[in-house]
């Protein structure tokens, strides 16, 4: 994938001759698949870009809780309010991981959410969008967080030893988040013709934005090139969608469900789908903070990191004395 990027001479990449030395011998350690540790030497801009994605990542985990718990209460049986219960629960823990691999690279905890609250970083753009049935909880689970693991089993593989290793764990639990998303969904195309319909409004509205979960096209992607060469992204983000299209479409056969793309089409040369065009205006528009739920999605987000200061305070209060304790001993 790089060799093509740099081919099509795609934005910010720089070959070997015009790195310092440092610089080609970090490169070679990425090229020969070496794991780049947090004590190892690296290039100040890569250092940047993993902590711009993982903490991007880690903020979409926390906030992609919201749109769901607006269900748990609402859940049409006990056991598919624990389940939901138990990905919300496991949203919160991947978050979590990924703030930590984000502070292997020196920066703090706090400024990563000062970041999220001020807009200052994102989020993805697909929890921007309101859960206005049941049957978003089954889109969710099988459209987005089936987009997710799509995107996150190539960063098991990433360059960088913390970020990959807190995506194998992600990625075994979201396989569980993608099925009973899936189940939610078989169990309404199964049920009355109005369960049917109310599968196929939620497939309606979650096809498209799940599409744009990957990111702008190859040819306007500004980051590609550059992960691609430090082994960050090893596919790029039209690669990744075309996986999320081939694998989804029989899905949605299955169910006896429509994709709501007049555009798509089996295509007996590629061996894949072709689809329409992504309204890259809506995108933009929502990562302009313009989405249907982005502003309260980061009032809910500040609500509750200003709520939560004092259990944080506490914490910290109650290590200090147990360390000044254990001084005086
Ligand atoms: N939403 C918000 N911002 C997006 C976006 C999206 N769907 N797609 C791209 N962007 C942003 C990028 O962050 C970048 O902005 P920045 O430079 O200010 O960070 C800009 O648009 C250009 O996009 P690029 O493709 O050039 O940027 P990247 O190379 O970073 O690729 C990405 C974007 C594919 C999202 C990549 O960052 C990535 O793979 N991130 C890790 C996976 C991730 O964050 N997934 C989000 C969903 S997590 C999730 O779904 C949880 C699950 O449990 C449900």
């Amino acid at each position: 994938m790089y060799a093509q990027l740099v081919e099509t001479g795609l934005k910010n990449v720089r070959s070997l001759d015009e790195m310092s030395p440092e610089e080609r011998a970090f490169q070679a350690r990425i090229d020969d698949g070496v794991k780049i540790e947090p004590k190892d030497w690296m290039p100040d801009a890569y250092r940047k870009t993993l902590i711009r994605q993982v903490s991007q990542h880690a903020h979409s985990e926390i906030v992609g809780q919201l749109p769901e718990a607006n269900w748990v209460t609402r859940a049409p049986t006990l056991e598919r309010k624990a389940v939901l219960l138990a990905k919300i629960q496991d949203e919160a823990g991947h978050g979590l991981y990924l703030y930590s691999a984000a502070e292997t690279l020196g920066v703090s905890r706090d400024q990563l959410l000062a970041d999220l609250h001020s807009g200052k970083a994102k989020y993805s753009s697909i929890f921007n969008y309101p859960t206005l049935s049941w049957a978003d909880m089954g889109a969710i689970g099988w459209l987005v967080d089936g987009s997710a693991i799509i995107n996150q089993i190539p960063l098991c593989r990433c360059s960088y030893g913390p970020y990959a290793r807190a995506m194998v764990r992600v990625c075994k639990e979201e396989s569980f988040h993608a099925r009973q998303g899936y189940d939610i969904m078989m169990a309404l195309c199964k049920g009355t013709p109005e369960q049917k319909q109310m599968a196929q409004d939620a497939l309606n509205r979650w096809w498209w934005p799940s599409l744009m979960m990957f990111g702008p096209s190859d040819a306007a992607s500004v980051n590609s090139a550059q992960s691609a060469q430090w082994r960050i992204k090893l596919f790029s983000n039209d690669e990744l969608r075309q996986r999320m299209v081939d694998q989804t479409v029989p899905q949605a056969e299955y169910l006896g469900l429509t994709v709501p793309d007049p555009d798509l089409k089996w295509n007996e040369e590629t061996g894949r789908y072709d689809f329409g065009q992504i309204d890259w205006e809506e995108f933009h528009n929502v990562l302009r903070g313009n989405g249907p739920c982005n502003r309260e999605r980061l009032q809910t987000r500040k609500k509750a990191y200003d709520d939560g200061a004092w259990f944080r305070d506490a914490l910290v209060a109650h290590a200090e004395k147990k360390q000044t304790a254990q001084a005086a001993a």
